[in-house]
């Protein structure tokens, strides 16, 4: 994850919009990580997640908080890694491939921005170095765009 984080810092180096970062992320993790089949952003608007950038097949675009993973890692504001997804209760289907997931909340002094969410189609695919990297990922983007 090392490589990712570094190649972030640059595609991020001078640029603050959101969305442009959001996107190359998106594409970046999509490409260089092995045995990831989405990866994208889902972002707080009003009281629940809508779909941001993101590399893959087309994806619900909206979330209530507290439904499927994306929605219960942004109501508990913690990582959730999903060893396996037909094991989560009310886990959302994006794409069928999918075997497991991990969902990183976007934090800013505390509040939920929205998330960063991949899904892989091997079965726990996500361990402590990838939750690490990624975390680290989401505070990347989070001080990237002010
Ligand atoms: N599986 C997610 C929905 C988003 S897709 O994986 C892209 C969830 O349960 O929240």
């Amino acid at each position: 994850m090392d490589d990712i984080v570094t190649a972030l810092r640059t595609l991020f180096d001078g640029e603050c919009d959101a969305i442009a970062n959001a996107a190359n992320c998106a594409a970046l993790l999509h490409g260089r990580m092995p045995d990831v089949n989405w990866a994208g952003f889902y972002f707080m608007r009003d009281d629940g997640l809508v779909l941001g950038p993101f590399a893959g097949l087309p994806a619900v675009t909206r979330i209530a908080l507290g439904h499927g993973v994306c929605g219960t890692a942004a109501a508990e504001r913690r990582t959730l890694r999903v060893a396996d997804v037909h094991a989560f209760p009310g886990h959302i289907a994006c794409d069928a491939a999918s075997a497991s997931e991990i969902v990183v909340p976007l934090l800013r002094d505390g509040a939920v921005l929205g998330v960063l969410d991949l899904d892989s189609p091997r079965p726990d695919r996500f361990g402590p170095a990838e939750q690490a990297g990624l975390e680290a990922v989401a505070a990347l983007w989070v001080a990237s765009c002010g």
